[in-house]
This record gives structure tokens, sequence and C-alpha cells, in this order.
């Protein structure tokens, strides 16, 4: 059985203050509300994800999640954060190659591959984004183009390091647009990518990842997107900056 998760990404939202209250709000809403089987992620800014531990640590379906981390262990490197540190601090997942880090931090799948392997070899969970932009859409050849971003990032990992690999498909005409991609749309991508998971690591492992869609989702499409058969939960932007509406997506399996 494969987990269902759905993570929300804040960005880079919220003052602390403001992060205390969401994250106290959305810990007791999940424990009250939310069945064990669905797993909630919060992906706060790093800054606060100590401070926030201490609200998903006694729940035992939510989480912390970084929404990046760089691609060494230690060193000089001014402003970044590694995966060892975010261990240490209780830290179980990191978002990975968001389209906003590809596009203005110039992540490459290359770079990505890299970080992907730091993440696994400390222990935390990547949550891995890929997606087509409109032009990419529109030109044709998305569905490959998609795959081959897993092929470039993920497809060096042995079957048991890809196995704790979390994959987000994030159509990037999507990803704060308003606009959703329709549940056909992102069935077809996640139907797609699965079967692509399929030919290299066979289908248990591909039926047992999950996928987990981005772009605009909210409580009202949520039920939809999550009712997909390839379709496993979502990465949810604006919508996770409001804890009732974000803790209604979670509920909405
Ligand atoms: P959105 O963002 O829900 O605001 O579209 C999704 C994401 O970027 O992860």
């Amino acid at each position: 059985m494969r987990k269902k998760i759905v993570a929300g990404n804040w960005k880079m939202n919220k003052t602390m203050e403001e992060a205390l209250i969401l994250a106290s709000e959305v810990a007791n809403m999940v424990k009250d509300e939310v069945s064990t089987d669905v797993t909630v992620v919060i992906a706060s800014p790093s800054l606060y994800l100590s401070t926030l531990q201490k609200y998903a640590e006694p729940i035992a379906n939510l989480s912390i999640a970084a929404q990046n981390c760089h691609q060494k262990a230690s060193g000089a490197f001014t402003g970044e954060i590694s995966a060892p540190m975010l261990k240490s601090i209780g830290v179980e997942y990191v978002i990975l190659g968001h389209s906003e880090r590809r596009q203005y931090f110039a992540e490459t799948n290359e770079q990505l591959a890299e970080k992907v392997n730091i993440a696994l070899e400390n222990g935390l969970t990547p949550i891995f984004c890929c997606g087509e932009s409109l032009e990419q859409r529109e030109a044709g050849g998305f569905l490959e183009f998609v795959a081959s971003q897993l092929t470039d990032s993920l497809f060096h990992l042995s079957a048991e390091d890809f196995a704790k690999v979390v994959i987000a498909y994030e159509p990037i005409w999507a990803i704060g647009t308003g606009v959703t991609a329709s549940s056909a749309q992102a069935q077809e991508m996640h139907a797609y990518l699965r079967g692509h998971l399929a030919t290299k690591y066979g289908q248990e492992i591909a039926d047992n990842a999950s996928i987990l869609y981005g772009g605009s989702c909210n409580e009202k499409n949520a039920p939809e997107l999550f009712a997909c058969a390839d379709i496993d939960g979502g990465l949810i932007g604006g919508a996770s900056l409001k804890s009732r509406e974000f803790t209604n997506i979670a509920k909405s399996y």
C-alpha cells in the first residue's frame, strides 16, 4: 500500500509569530480530524523548523519538512543549510527540485541527483518535484520531458533507496496561478510516471511509490484529484497557509 501524503509548502511566507499560530492550529486539527492513514507534512521556512518540530512530534501522522538543502554535508557555502543539520533537529522530509528552485536558483537535474543522495544518506525523505512549463505542454512531448527529470535525478538510485523517495508532479503552469490541472490531465501524467518507474524498478516498487499532485490544489478540487487512481496526495502551496483549508484538503480522502 502506498502512503497518502498531504504536504504544505509555505514557501517564503509567515513571520515567527504567524508560523506558530498556523502550525499549532494545523497540529490540533490534524490530531482531531485527519485519519492516521494520511501523513500530513508542513514545509515551513527552515528558520522555524526546530520550533515547529515540537508541534509535530507528539502527533504520529504529522511531520515537518525543509524546502531545500545543499548537496554537500558541510563547508564554506554561506547562507546554505545541509541535510545533516536538518536531520539533527528532527526534520523528516525535504522538498527537492521545486520549480521555483529550478527557475530562480538554476538548480539542474544533476545537482538535484546529488541533493537526493545527501538527503537519503542522512535519513531524510526527499519530496522530489517535477513538472513541465506551459510551452512544453503546448509543444507536446511533455510526458517524456517530466519522465526525463526522474531519470536524470533519481534513476541512479538503488531500488532500496528509490523506494524511500516521494514524487510530486507540479505542472509549472498550475503553480500559484489558480489554474489547476484537470483530474484527467493529472491522472494521465501520474500514470505515465508510474509506468516509467516500473520500467526501471519493476511494477511492485512503482506501485508503492507515492506520487503527489501540486499546482493550485485547494479544498474544492482536492477530492476529485485525490480520487484518481495514481494520485497519492498533494503538495499544497497557497492553500497550506490557511489551517482550515489545508486540513480540509488532508481530509479529502
Ligand atoms: P500552489 O503551489 O498550491 O500555490 O499552486 C504549489 C507548490 O508550489 O508546491
